[in-house]
């Protein structure tokens, strides 16, 4: 499997605020602990408040830039909370320079016909309503940055339909979607709107799809780092509109 081909550069996102969703587990959990290790500070948005403990506690143990964290449930916030989320971010730290939203469910696979209508809502309310709600809270406080970067996590079942699964494959769609019509919108401003595709990627989500394969052939959450970070760098200042493998 062949990565992004990108080299990370020492230091790369020193005085950047970056906030990340799903920060406590998997891909979300390596790339806030990266962008920190690259001079970051890092937000650290979750539904665990424990695992957002535990990265907290392993970022400050390094003796790197203090992460503030925000205990947040997407199926059950609203818009104001993201508003006074939003705020909260502008208050504390004066601008947010990127906002990786990578927090996601599955949900089940299954046949179309047995979609069940409450994970199909779950899945569209964590997966899509969500995504557009904190985007829109959250762009007046990236334009507060000299530049800024909104990157959305899409799938290889968000560019084409797969067999059974239904809710996960729909949103992904909708979101690579939605990361096209904020990217043109603000083509002319200081946001860049893209969406990363992590391939195949050793997690829990992973495992729940495919419990029986073997996870020792698949990518780790660190391999597929480098396009995570080149997208929050200023070395992808003219990047916007595209969804990018990670793989
Ligand atoms: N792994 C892959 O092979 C793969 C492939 C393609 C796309 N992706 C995408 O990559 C992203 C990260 O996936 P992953 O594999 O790292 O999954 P993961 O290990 O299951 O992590 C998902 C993260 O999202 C958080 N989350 C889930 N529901 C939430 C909610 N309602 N509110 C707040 N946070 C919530 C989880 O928090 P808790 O742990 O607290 O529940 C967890 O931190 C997802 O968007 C996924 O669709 C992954």
């Amino acid at each position: 499997m062949k990565m992004f081909d990108y080299s990370i550069k020492e230091n790369i996102l020193a005085n950047k605020v970056i906030l990340v969703t799903g920060a406590g587990a998997g891909i979300g959990k390596e790339a806030a602990i990266t962008y920190a290790k690259l001079g970051a500070t890092v937000i650290l948005l979750g539904k665990t408040v424990k695992k957002l403990e535990s990265v907290y506690d392993e970022i400050t143990a390094s003796g790197l830039a203090e992460p503030a964290m925000i205990p947040l449930d997407l199926k059950g916030a609203t818009k104001q909370n993201y508003i006074d989320m939003a705020a909260t971010i502008a208050s504390q730290f004066g601008k947010l320079d990127g906002a990786l939203l990578n927090a996601s469910m599955l949900g089940e696979l299954t046949p179309f016909t047995q979609i069940h209508e409450q994970i199909f809502d779950d899945v569209m309310k964590v997966n899509v309503a969500s995504q557009c709600l904190l985007a829109q809270a959250l762009i007046p406080t990236l334009q507060l940055a000299d530049n800024a970067s909104l990157v959305f996590t899409s799938s290889s079942v968000g560019k084409q339909g797969r067999a059974y699964w239904g809710p996960y494959s729909i949103s992904k769609f909708a979101i690579e979607g939605m990361m096209q019509v904020i990217a043109d919108e603000y083509e002319k401003s200081n946001l860049r709107t893209n969406a990363i595709n992590p391939g195949a990627t050793n997690t829990s989500m992973r495992a729940s799809a495919y419990p029986a394969e073997d996870k020792e052939k698949l990518a780790t959450p660190a391999d597929i780092m480098p396009l995570y970070v080149y997208l929050m760098s200023d070395e992808s200042l003219d990047v916007n509109g595209q969804s990018i493998k990670a793989q």
